[in-house]
């Protein structure tokens, strides 16, 4: 399941993003991938472990955790720290899948990769081509979004970035390790708490049936969460 969820950097935010990722130093994109992935991947990225990467990053980890629609669909128990991508005229990424464990040797962190993140840092009249192609159950899904919005999708799909041929494409991309490891046991508990949302609305949260429903949702996370 492809999730898109909006506004999670707002136009300011973004336009600050960018003032300092274009006075940034910038290098071959192939340097963080997997020895498939590297031989279709054209691009240019942050340096991971540089200061700018790193600030950068922080602040977005910190927007997605404020962000209730993403921690909903994500259920996160651990977020790679933030990467960063350009894509120029010609640049594009071939179909490959992402790596199944990703370390970051500054923290040491370890993670399982479940989701797949990219957060878009330019508009998309700004650039022609540069989808993000990912398979989902139901085929291929194209995704081009505004700047400041994500698509979060399965780490275990084939996907790809389509070639750019006018402008640049920026983004942020990174993975997470989600409580819930079935993607079916994901989608089940954000469905769940998308018809909560919608009753809470209709009935309010202290109704008597609301609140059996909540404690289902919980149950159903108590049940498969690995923390
Ligand atoms: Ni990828």
């Amino acid at each position: 399941m492809l999730i898109c969820i909006p506004e999670v950097l707002s136009k300011a935010e973004v336009a600050d993003f960018r003032r300092i990722m274009d006075a940034a130093e910038w290098e071959d994109g192939r340097s963080t991938a997997g020895s498939q992935s590297a031989m279709v991947k054209r691009n240019e990225q942050l340096p991971p472990n540089g200061e700018v990467a790193r600030h950068l990053g922080g602040r977005i980890v910190k927007a997605l955790l404020a962000n209730p629609l993403f921690v909903s669909a994500a259920i996160p128990l651990h977020i790679f720290p933030p990467l960063f991508n350009r894509y120029g005229e010609g640049h594009h990424f071939g179909i490959h899948v992402d790596n199944a464990v990703r370390g970051d040797p500054a923290t040491g962190m370890r993670i399982r990769t479940d989701l797949s993140v990219t957060l878009f840092l330019a508009e998309p009249d700004a650039y022609d081509g540069g989808e993000l192609v990912a398979e989902d159950y139901y085929g291929s899904q194209e995704v081009k979004l505004a700047a400041g919005d994500l698509v979060l999708y399965p780490a275990s799909s084939l996907h790809m970035v389509t070639p750019v041929t006018r402008g640049t494409r920026v983004a942020s991309f990174f993975w997470l390790q989600s409580m819930v490891r079935s993607p079916q046991g994901r989608s089940l508990i954000y469905d769940l708490d998308t018809a909560i949302q919608g009753l809470v609305t209709e009935l309010g949260r202290d109704h008597a049936e609301v609140v059996r429903l909540t404690g289902i949702y919980h149950n159903l996370i108590r049940t498969w969460a690995e923390i």
